[in-house]
């Protein structure tokens, strides 16, 4: 069991990875704590549960509503929870942005928690303070930094993980690898089968490497003023995707990885050997889907995506594994790249 220390200006989060999630309990304050969770993860582990009243909302994205957090600070109202009480999210992505979101803003702040239960949550989204709900279609509209007191990371509960949801969060640990830790591209690459059959110890490796990379970012950066934006690799053509295919996370951040690494490989800013290890990686965990967006749904998608300022954008090149950079870029030179690649004009 290895524990991770994000220490910011305000705020120190603790991050267990390879403990038992069960061991939770012993983190909860002894009264007014409530769990937040959705039907599916109550349904596969609600028997184990701590002894304390659970909110359930819908598994998936339609859960990330400003309706929801309304409904759910009524039900904390009506629980009786007040500024000392507690919120403990046992979920993935949507659970743990949903629980930190409303906690941050309920009664102007109060403590909140994580147990994290998918590839995904343990590896990026639980993890750096992040929270927040969507607006219509627009991801992250509303939301705040604020730093969970605990987030557990138990990689037994990545067994029940669909393999969809699996795979999906493997993109975000590639991602990771290419950013900021080399040995998680080693072991992904020589360690395919045992990861693939989820063992627990490689697992638990591979999270610890990724959470203690995360840390330092955010330890340096956590309001994304400059640095911490390199853990938007892949996400700009990525969040398009997501918006206009509907494809789970990881898979469109893993087809905005591939655009990220052609781009920067026809930028010169890579070899082809780097340019080639990363989509063979990509092929190898059956993410290495196209993209087939008409450039000009693209164009709208991406100017509407929050990193954007004027008719520049900020995006996350690479110069080789380990070597995030980001540049800004006109839009239109983005879009030109874009319209070549579907054009079957760059290639490695
Ligand atoms: N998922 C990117 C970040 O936490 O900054």
């Amino acid at each position: 069991m290895e524990k991770i220390i994000i220490t910011t200006s305000d705020s120190v989060s603790g991050i267990v990875v390879g403990g038992r999630w069960q061991a939770v309990v012993k983190l909860l304050p002894e009264k007014d704590a409530v769990i937040i969770t959705d039907s599916n993860i109550a349904d596969i582990y609600g028997d184990d549960f701590p002894d304390i009243p659970v909110l359930k909302i819908e598994p998936g994205e339609k859960s990330k509503q400003f309706k929801i957090i309304d409904s759910l600070a009524k039900k904390l109202l009506k629980a009786g929870i007040d500024r000392s009480g507690f919120i403990l999210g046992i979920g993935g992505g949507v659970v743990c942005d949903v629980t930190g979101f409303l906690a941050s803003v309920y009664m102007r702040g109060i403590r909140a928690g994580y147990v994290s239960t998918s590839l995904l949550s343990q590896v990026d989204a639980s993890t750096g303070g992040k929270t927040g709900v969507n607006a219509g279609s627009v991801k992250n509209v509303l939301g705040t930094f604020r730093q969970p007191e605990f987030v557990i990371c138990d990689t037994t509960m990545l067994r029940t993980l669909p393999d969809d949801e699996y795979l999906s969060g493997m993109s975000e640990l590639i991602k990771t690898g290419i950013i900021g830790d080399r040995s998680i591209i080693d072991l992904l690459e020589n360690n395919t089968a045992a990861i693939m059959r989820r063992e627990r110890e490689l697992l638990t490796s591979l999270v610890s490497k990724a959470i203690r990379y995360k840390a330092s970012v955010v330890a340096k950066d956590e309001k994304e003023a400059g640095l911490r934006r390199v853990l938007n690799f892949g996400h700009t053509f990525g969040h398009a995707v997501e918006l206009f295919s509907g494809v789970k996370h990881g898979y469109a951040v893993a087809a905005g990885m591939k655009m990220a690494t052609l781009y920067s490989y026809r930028k010169d800013y890579i070899s082809r050997k780097d340019c080639e290890r990363i989509t063979d990686l990509l092929k190898r965990y059956n993410l290495s889907g196209d993209i087939n967006i008409p450039p000009e749904k693209m164009e709208k998608m991406i100017v509407h995506d929050k990193k954007r300022t004027g008719t520049e954008m900020n995006f996350v090149f690479i110069k080789g594994i380990e070597k995030p950079v980001v540049e800004k870029i006109p839009v239109r030179e983005l879009i030109g790249f874009y319209k070549d690649y579907l054009k079957g004009i760059v290639v490695i």
